[in-house]
């Protein structure tokens, strides 16, 4: 290996690139937070949870974010932790739950499932763990609140087999769950940390008392009943459990499992040191039938977020850029997808825990963020090697629909642009229905929010006022497979059939229950969700 490849390969090495999933309240601000605290990002807990409330740091632009104190499109953060470069890609969720959330999943080499201890696994963890499942992320699984009472151990893993289907590995194993929490018993170690509560919400680091099992003194701080439950937890768990398998692990089939509680920062350092090390750098990327190892010659990457607005006084938007190979310099020229057109990377923007800075130099695994003067569409894709197309960003099922049209008809010019921008941008989902002209269109999208934020720039940016009309309807399956013309399928009468922008038929459904009609009564109907 020469000496570019030999450091491109060791900037590789370095990286991990992961989203946190988790339903809203579970405590991933507060993770995150502890991330950036331990990687020396931030020096006192509370700056992210400040963000989180007053919301002006990262994304202030928007109005609709301003008004409401909420993120409506997920950010990225880069810090250095040991020899580890990290990068944790922001799920929003919410009421700002929302497609970006899915395709950030796309940009993400692993995930980081964070459960609330006391409430299992949750609706939009389901939702999102079922993306990462379809992309074979591996997914590290972080236990949180063990300071509260919480499920039984056991059952928790029974949980997560049940309701997500995947068989787990407790790296660690919690003593007292229930309020009166102990600590845990680090399995690869044979040690037990003790848990200890600086009562300050976790706003510096903690160093933990640990030590061998096999240490009396344990017994002692414990109490006997603890010990012996503990003694005979881990019995049961070498015995009738899995076994520790990193490959599986990989493939996302065995999840590690993590007991801590991030606002006291226990187990935070503990967790991040095995992931980093168990969890996958840059993977190679599949660029249509073409496989792009990341530590290729040739440059490359796809758009996967656009996020609109930045200063509404110039209409600018910045386009995340997920690098796959090679690596990226400031003023580039690489081709576009979309266009096939070559074109310069200028001013690209790297985020750097919280503050944005011009990136000159940036690995596969890394995120830039690229002015747009509007001509990027989510999964365009950038490289210097020829033409890649990139075709791994699915479309995800919206789940709120609306009828939308121009208020004043004369508009309608303006009304297409916003509409078609917006489609581009991923912001929503757009739907014809036959015999219905370019005047009306419904539309999906997979938070409520985003309705509000069509309404706000069509307005803004468009000068269009919308007439908008919410459906009942909740699904939207995509018709891959169907014995006859679609107009002659068998469906309940407030089911519609409609078309995406790609001209693929699509039915919109009110309930779970006329999706079960329609496959009942129409042999050889073969429905998705995600397509
Ligand atoms: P989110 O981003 O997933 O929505 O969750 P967030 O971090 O905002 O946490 C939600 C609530 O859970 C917060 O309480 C937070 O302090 C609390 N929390 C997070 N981790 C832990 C933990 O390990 N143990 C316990 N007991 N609580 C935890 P809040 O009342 O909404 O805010 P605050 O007043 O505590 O700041």
């Amino acid at each position: 290996m020469n000496i570019v490849k030999d450091a491109l390969n060791r900037e590789i090495e370095r990286r991990r690139t992961f989203a946190i999933i988790s339903h809203p309240d579970a405590g991933k601000t507060t993770l995150t937070e502890k991330l950036l605290l331990y990687g020396g990002a931030i020096h006192m807990a509370g700056s992210v949870k400040a963000r989180k409330a007053s919301h002006h740091a990262v994304s202030d632009w928007m109005e609709i974010e301003k008004q409401r104190g909420i993120s409506v499109t997920s950010s990225v953060m880069q810090f250095n932790y040991n020899n580890y470069c990290i990068n944790i890609l922001d799920t929003p969720g919410h009421q700002d739950f929302s497609e970006d959330t899915y395709r950030t999943l796309v940009a993400a080499d692993s995930a980081v499932m964070l459960i609330d201890g006391a409430k299992g696994v949750e609706n939009q963890t389901i939702k999102l763990f079922q993306v990462c499942k379809m992309r074979g992320l591996p997914i590290f699984t972080f236990i949180n609140k063990m300071d509260r009472a919480s499920k039984d151990t056991f059952s928790l893993m029974q949980e997560l087999e049940d309701v997500l289907g995947i068989r787990s590995y407790p790296m660690n194993w919690p003593i007292g769950t229930d309020g009166d929490f102990k600590g845990v018993y680090n399995r690869m170690l044979r040690q037990i940390v003790l848990f200890t509560n600086d009562k300050a919400h976790g706003q510096a680091i903690i160093n933990s008392t640990k030590g061998s099992v096999d240490d009396p003194i344990f017994k002692d701080l414990l109490g006997e009943p603890y010990y012996s439950k503990l003694v005979e937890d881990i019995e049961l768990l070498d015995v009738a459990g899995d076994s520790f398998n990193l490959k599986k692990i990989l493939k996302g089939e065995l999840t590690p499992i993590f007991f801590g509680s991030a606002m006291t920062n226990f187990g935070v350092e503990l967790f991040l040191e095995e992931f980093l090390n168990m969890s996958p750098h840059p993977r190679e990327q599949l660029f249509g039938d073409k496989i792009i190892e990341p530590l290729s010659n040739d440059f490359s990457g796809f758009i996967f977020k656009i996020q609109a607005n930045m200063n509404p006084n110039h209409r600018d938007r910045l386009a995340f850029m997920r690098i796959c190979s090679g690596v990226f310099e400031r003023g580039m020229q690489v081709f576009h997808s979309k266009t096939g057109k070559p074109i310069r990377l200028a001013q690209p923007q790297q985020f750097m825990a919280q503050e944005r800075e011009i990136v000159d130099l940036a690995y596969p695994g890394d995120i830039v963020g690229l002015f747009d003067p509007g001509i990027f569409s989510i999964g365009d894709a950038l490289s210097t090697n020829g033409n890649l197309i990139f075709t791994g960003i699915p479309s995800f099922p919206a789940e709120h629909f609306a009828r939308v049209a121009a208020k004043d008809t004369m508009k309608r010019k303006q009304f297409l642009k916003g509409i078609t921008q917006l489609a581009e941008e991923g912001a929503i989902q757009v739907y014809k229905q036959p015999d219905i002209g370019i005047e009306e269109f419904i539309i999906g999208a997979v938070g409520v929010l985003q309705f509000e934020v069509l309404e706000y720039r069509l307005r803004n940016e468009y000068g269009v006022d919308l007439k908008l009309t919410n459906l009942n309807h909740r699904h939207a399956r995509w018709i891959t497979d169907i014995s006859g013309n679609p107009d002659e399928l068998n469906i309940t009468s407030t089911t519609l059939i409609v078309k995406d922008t790609r001209d693929n038929f699509v039915l919109l459904f009110e309930n779970e229950w006329s999706i079960q009609w329609a496959l009942d009564r129409n042999k050889g109907l073969s429905l998705r969700n995600i397509l």
